[in-house]
């Protein structure tokens, strides 16, 4: 008989948001519609660096028409727990855009200032249409129009999460389930 493996993360996690059980049936919903709204298209997947990774594997795999996917790394949050207002690009695109259908795949939406500003740049290089797919909502944090979410896998409250691509200090993105953090897991760097 295997033994189960303890995960010594788990430690830090105070309650588990979304298992990973419960990622999967997320993300084959949100396939589900993907792969019916875009019929006969090949929507170009933007996935916007580091956070993206585990939702856009994961999605992929249950979309059932053609796509491609690029990445894309901006820079808004400085490693803390609460959103800053200025964006940088640290690493572009290498796809061509013009007259493409992009879907932005984002781990997750807080202030929407930064997809605000990527989408105006995507829009301006020549984009057919834009949308954005996030795996979590955070409403309550929400100052800006138009980043709206077309597919959203599921709100979350106003709490600090980790897992699953999202990160504390670039850690515990490897986490295979969505977590809230114990809070004197930030608390002890201040
Ligand atoms: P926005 O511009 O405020 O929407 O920033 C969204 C970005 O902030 C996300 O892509 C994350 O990198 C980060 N972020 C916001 N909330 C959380 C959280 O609860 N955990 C980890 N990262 C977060």
């Amino acid at each position: 008989m295997t033994k189960k493996r303890i995960n010594p993360l788990d430690n830090d996690i105070q309650e588990i948001f979304l298992s990973h059980e419960d990622i999967v049936t997320i993300c084959a919903k949100l396939g589900k519609r993907i792969s019916k709204d875009y019929e006969g298209k090949t929507p170009l997947l933007i996935g916007l660096l580091r956070g993206c990774v585990p939702f856009l594997a994961e999605l992929i795999k249950h979309l059932t028409i053609h796509c491609e996917y690029d990445f894309l790394e901006v820079e808004s949050y400085f490693g803390g727990t609460v959103s800053t207002h200025a964006v940088t690009i640290k690493r572009d695109l290498t796809s061509d855009i013009v007259g493409r259908h992009l879907i932005i795949v984002d781990d997750i939406i807080d202030t929407g200032l930064t997809l605000k500003t990527i989408c105006k740049m995507l829009e301006d290089k020549g984009a057919a249409s834009i949308e954005i797919a996030t795996l979590l909502n955070k409403p309550a944090g929400r100052n800006v129009i138009g980043a709206d979410p077309k597919y959203i896998g599921t709100e979350i409250p106003n709490a600090f999460v980790v897992g699953f691509g999202l990160d504390y200090q670039q850690k515990y993105r490897n986490l295979p389930y969505i977590g809230i953090l114990k809070p004197h897991m930030y608390q002890k760097d201040k």
